[in-house]
């Protein structure tokens, strides 16, 4: 990897210098999905898979930017003396940009340019925030090349800020702080209300984790998601109306129940239903596993995918498929999709000796039913970013 990673820079490049090399993960969700922008609670960790940089410094103010994930787009640059914006142009490099863009907008200005070659191994736009990782490496690349005085939690939310102002897309802290934050064999309790979280640790003796690409290109994912928090914002706006409450995050299921319907519209009820109901999920599922009741963590976990199916509307045939296909093996704990939905990637817990068989039988009921193959990936917990 890292060797790929050295030619490719001094190919692209030239030798010499100080290059230096970096890693931050990718990360998967196990409960708590569309609660990170309702003042919810969610559970990801990050993964052993991410993304890769070479960096080198240079003496003048231009940053050069190439992956080798997006060969085709060859080299992109831009001048750090020019005002930065989203650019069509700019492609995938909007996301790196966004990042010097947010890093500037708290005063953090990049004294000299540098080149970088990204490698990701993870799926681009797969649900296991590939963007996200990008977006934490670039922060933490800016951090240790120009020694700026930011924690990680700073990087999570400097992430996020690129991506809600510089990129349009207006997303929760989730991604960016389980990439940040991320730690070997332990998933993320985190509240989004406070940002208080705590570590837990995932004894999965004899139990893989298990992601299945759909092989879905998101098309409209991102619209749908700005459609999806907007729709939370006014079932809230709604409910303020009968209880005072900043964020739905704050009511349980009884109070929901007993305020819905004042919201009226049965369409909101629905999206308000799903982000209540799945954060008390969140913290039930959490109780379980401190507890060791596995069991219970898996059923909680198939409850979130028939909630995201039917009441929050972001799953779709392909992982309702893989999802279903998954429920019906051996040796199945807990199956849903993971991330923002509309395609992308499920996470299911497996017991080891049956992973090999699940792998087969859903992979071949999926393409039978789909008209595709999927994917999978037996994955690690991770840490978070680093220097190599
Ligand atoms: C995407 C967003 C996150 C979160 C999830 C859904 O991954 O980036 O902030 O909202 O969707 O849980």
């Amino acid at each position: 990897m890292n060797e790929k990673l050295l030619n490719t820079f001094t190919d692209k490049f030239g030798e010499g210098g100080n290059i230096r090399l970096f890693f931050a993960p990718g990360r998967v969700n196990l409960i708590g999905e569309h609660t990170d922008y309702n003042g919810g609670h969610v559970f990801p960790c990050a993964l052993t898979i991410g993304t890769y940089a070479a960096v080198r410094a240079r003496q003048d103010r231009i940053v050069r930017f190439y992956s080798m994930n997006f060969e085709e787009k060859g080299i992109i640059d831009i001048d750090l003396d020019k005002p930065l914006e989203y650019s069509k142009e700019l492609d995938w490099v909007n996301y790196p940009a966004g990042i010097i863009w947010a890093f500037k907008e708290r005063n953090l200005i990049c004294p000299n340019g540098f080149d970088i070659v990204y490698l990701g191994t993870i799926p681009n736009g797969s649900g296991l925030s590939s963007s996200a990782s990008i977006e934490v490496l670039t922060g933490y690349v800016l951090k240790s090349l120009f020694g700026f005085e930011v924690s990680n939690t700073d990087l999570a939310l400097i992430g996020q800020f690129s991506e809600n102002r510089f990129n349009g897309v207006n997303c929760g802290i989730m991604d960016q702080f389980a990439i940040a934050m991320g730690k070997k064999e332990h998933a993320i309790f985190l509240d989004t209300s406070t940002l208080d979280f705590e570590y837990v640790p995932v004894r999965l003796d004899g139990i893989r984790v298990v992601i299945g690409n759909t092989n879905k290109k998101r098309g409209l994912g991102d619209s749908k998601y700005n459609e999806r928090r907007s729709e939370c914002e006014k079932a809230l706006e709604l409910l303020q109306g009968a209880c005072s409450i900043k964020t739905l995050g704050e009511l349980d299921e009884k109070t929901f129940d007993g305020l819905s319907s004042v919201i009226g519209d049965p369409v909101l009820i629905r999206r308000a239903k799903h982000a209540v109901y799945e954060n008390r999920r969140t913290v039930r599922a959490v109780e379980a596993l401190n507890a060791n009741d596995i069991r219970l963590f898996g059923e909680l976990m198939n409850q979130s995918h028939v909630s995201l199916r039917d009441d929050y509307e972001v799953t779709g045939n392909e992982l309702d498929t893989l999802v279903a296909e998954a429920w019906k093996q051996p040796g199945v704990i807990g199956a849903r999709m993971t991330g923002a939905g509309f395609g992308g990637c499920t996470v299911s817990l497996v017991e080891e000796d049956r992973v090999d068989a699940f792998i087969e039988n859903v992979g071949a009921a999926y393409k039978e039913k789909i008209g595709y193959a999927a994917d999978f990936y037996v994955v690690d917990i991770g840490n978070g970013p680093e220097e190599l």
